[in-house]
């Protein structure tokens, strides 16, 4: 067994940064904030370095990771030339469609899936050809981006298939005593994961991860959009189902969409035996199905903001809290129209979270 290190938690100002930046560059994992959620930073040049991210996490070597970089590298020519990406397997169209992309939406939760290039490790990528990029939107992670001069690897602060963070605290609850030091940048703004977009053939945008940049936003920059409810990659690099379950509660956590709201109370009852449960809701007009109310539990209510943003921000911070409470399990009701913005996110990290429970039958 290796020692526990102790943890160091500094504010995201020039002390923290400095040493943020010393330990980086020697191969150290650093939590740091992005707007996104909190992540767990290393040098993607150095194999060793992106190791220890998986170890710190326990993620499985076959996840591939998200490399961040400085705003002033945020371009397909600067890519190229610093052999991150290879541009001689983009067509025209693409690299057309990457570079517009990468200037409307960088710094911002979008990450483009490219074809690495050579001056990256395979290990960064999980063995792909393929790499995700994005430059992040917070001003302490873009200083320290500049002030390293170097890629940083970086998945979420969490262990393997928790809950993501959105706090430094939440970084420190799980990670502390693994990791030597994490950067307070405050609360995360977006609260939900960049959007993954890869570029097709043709200039087709395919969504492999929905996140902080809506649908929407992303139709605007034109090129055609195709979705893929699961992950695509994910697909290509797991056993079916094996990444269905994500960030998740500890607590069993259901997910309640319009049609299974009669026979929700029977399928919670054959899961968990009952006192309390946490009812998460969006906006003030929800009404619980009666199939729940009948369960004679206490019932911890808990509503979140109906506007998507909104949602989105709390949405991890109060699942956390709801799985750290006295409760039994989580229950959460979807609104009726939650197909727009960033309810397609919000929708799949919640599909995510209680996909154990959902063969859970009455
Ligand atoms: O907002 C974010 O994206 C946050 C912050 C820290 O930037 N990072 C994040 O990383 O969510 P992570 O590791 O938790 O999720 C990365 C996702 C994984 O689902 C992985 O499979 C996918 O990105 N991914 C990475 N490289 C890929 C590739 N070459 N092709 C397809 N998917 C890829
Ligand atoms: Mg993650």
């Amino acid at each position: 067994m290796t020692t526990p290190l102790s943890t160091q938690c500094l504010s995201c100002q020039e002390t923290g940064i400095q040493l943020a930046k010393l330990l980086l560059q020697s191969g150290e994992v650093v939590g740091v904030p992005t707007e996104t959620v909190y992540g767990l930073a290393a040098d993607a040049t150095n194999p060793e370095a992106v190791q220890r991210i998986y170890a710190a996490k326990g993620r499985p070597a076959h996840n591939p990771l998200i490399v961040h970089l400085p705003a002033s590298w945020g371009n397909l020519t600067k890519l190229i030339d610093l052999g991150f990406v290879d541009g001689l397997r983009l067509g025209k169209q693409e690299r057309e469609l990457a570079a517009s992309l990468m200037q409307k939406f960088w710094p911002g939760p979008l990450t483009l899936i490219l074809p690495r290039g050579p001056a990256l490790p395979a290990s960064v990528a999980a063995g792909l050809p393929t790499l995700g990029f994005r430059v992040p939107q917070h001003e302490g992670f873009l200083r320290l981006l500049e002030s390293c001069q170097l890629p940083l690897a970086a998945p979420s602060a969490n262990l393997s298939n928790r809950i993501s963070p959105t706090e430094a605290a939440h970084v420190l609850a799980e990670l502390s005593g693994r990791i030597p030091l994490v950067l307070d940048g405050g609360v995360a703004r977006v609260g939900l994961e960049s959007t993954i977009v890869a570029i097709e053939e043709g200039g087709a945008l395919r969504i492999l991860r929905f996140g902080g940049l809506s649908p929407e936003d992303l139709n605007r920059a034109g090129g055609q959009l195709l979705y893929s409810p699961e992950p695509e990659a994910i697909r290509r690099i797991e056993a079916p189902g094996m990444m269905a379950e994500h960030y998740a509660p500890r607590k069993p956590t259901f997910l309640l969409e319009g049609g299974d709201s009669e026979t929700i109370g029977k399928r919670i009852c054959a899961v968990v035996p009952l006192k309390e449960l946490a009812v998460l809701s969006f906006g003030q007009a929800t009404r619980l199905p009666q199939s729940l109310l009948d369960l004679k539990f206490t019932l911890l209510r808990r509503e979140l903001p109906i506007e998507s943003k909104a949602a989105a921000q709390l949405l991890f911070k109060t699942l956390r809290e709801c799985d750290q409470s006295s409760v039994d399990a989580i229950v959460v009701v979807l609104p009726e129209d939650s197909d727009h913005e960033l309810w397609p996110a919000i929708k799949d990290r919640l599909t995510r979270a209680s996909a154990r429970w959902r063969q859970a039958k009455p």
